[in-house]
C-alpha cells in the first residue's frame, strides 16, 4: 500500500492548523458569519469545484485519478443551488472570482495539463475538508444565518451520505482508497506538496475576504477574535476528534 492517506495527513497538519488559524475561520469558529464575505467564498468555491470536478470526469478513466473519483462527492450542481440562495436566479451574472480564486482555478487546469495524478491531492483537500470541518461548519453557518431549512448550506450537505455515520463509513472507504492508488514514493510526495499548496489557496481565497468581514464587525472586535492562535484538530490521532467536540469548543 502506498499509506498515501496517512502521508498526506500528516504532512498536511501545519498546513490545516494554519488553514483553521486564519481570521475568515477564526470569525467563523465565533459564530460570525457574515453575509457578503460568505457568499464570494461560495461564489469562489463554485468556480474551484467547477473546474475539479471537470477536470475529474475528464480523466475518469485515468490509471490514478479514476481510483479517487466519486462522482456523488461531486459539489458544483449544490453550490449553484446555494448560489441562487443568495444571490437571486440572476447569480451568474452576478458572481466574480477573486484575484486568489482564479489562481486557484489555474492550478487545478494546470496540474490537469501536466500532472493529472496531482488531482488527487485538490480532490482530498476539499472533499474530506467538507466532509470533517466542514460538517461542524455548516451548523456555525445555519445558526449564525439563520437559513430556512434546506437552504444555503449545500457545500456541506451530502445527499447520498445523510447520516455522520454514513460520513464516517465514507471517509474510511476514502482513506482506503489513498491507500490503494498506484502511486511510488516520489509520485505520493509529489501529491502532498501539491496538498499543502491546494491549502495555501484556500488561505489565499478567505484572506482576499478578510477585509470585508473587518469592515463588518469592527476593527475592535475582530482583533479580539483574531489574535490568538489554536492547535489544530489534525495535530491529534485520527478518530480522537469529533465534528461535535469541535463545535462546542
Ligand atoms: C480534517 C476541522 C478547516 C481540510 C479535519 C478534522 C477536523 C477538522 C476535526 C478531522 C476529522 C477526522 O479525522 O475525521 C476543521 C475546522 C476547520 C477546518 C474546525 C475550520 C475552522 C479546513 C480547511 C480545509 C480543511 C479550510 C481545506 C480547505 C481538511 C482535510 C482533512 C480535515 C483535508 C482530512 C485530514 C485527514 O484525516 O487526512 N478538519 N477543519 N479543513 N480537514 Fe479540516
Amino acid at each position: 500500500s502506498s499509506d498515501l492517506a496517512s502521508k498526506l495527513r500528516e504532512g498536511t497538519k501545519q498546513s490545516h492548523t494554519m488553514a483553521e488559524n486564519t481570521a475568515f475561520m477564526k470569525c467563523f469558529l465565533k459564530g460570525i458569519v457574515e453575509r457578503e464575505p460568505f457568499r464570494k467564498l461560495i461564489a469562489n468555491l463554485y468556480l474551484v469545484y467547477g473546474a475539479l470536478e471537470e477536470q475529474l470526469q475528464r480523466y475518469s478513466t485515468h490509471p490514478v485519478v479514476s481510483l479517487i473519483y466519486f462522482p456523488i462527492l461531486n459539489r458544483t450542481a449544490n453550490l449553484e443551488k446555494d448560489l441562487a440562495f443568495y444571490y437571486g436566479e440572476n447569480w451568474r451574472e452576478q458572481i466574480a472570482a477573486l484575484e486568489a480564486g482564479k489562481t486557484y482555478v489555474a492550478r487545478i487546469n494546470e496540474v490537469a495539463e501536466t500532472e493529472p495524478a496531482l488531482l488527487v491531492a485538490h480532490a482530498y483537500v476539499r472533499y474530506m475538508g467538507d466532509l470533517s470541518g466542514g460538517q461542524s461548519l455548516k451548523k456555525i453557518i445555519r445558526s449564525a444565518l439563520d437559513l430556512p431549512p434546506d437552504q444555503g448550506t449545500g457545500l456541506h450537505e451530502f445527499e447520498q451520505l445523510p447520516s455522520v455515520e454514513a460520513i464516517r463509513a465514507f471517509k474510511g472507504q476514502y482513506r482506503d482508497a489513498l491507500n490503494a492508488l498506484p502511486v511510488d514514493d516520489t509520485l505520493a510526495e509529489k501529491i502532498v506538496a501539491e496538498a499543502n499548496y491546494a491549502f495555501a489557496l484556500n488561505r489565499d481565497v478567505v484572506h482576499e475576504l478578510e477585509d470585508d468581514v473587518r469592515i463588518a464587525i469592527g476593527d475592535h472586535v475582530f482583533d479580539l477574535i483574531t489574535r490568538q492562535d489554536k492547535p489544530g484538530s489534525t495535530e491529534r490521532s485520527p478518530g480522537s476528534t469529533s465534528v461535535e467536540l469541535v463545535a462546542a469548543d
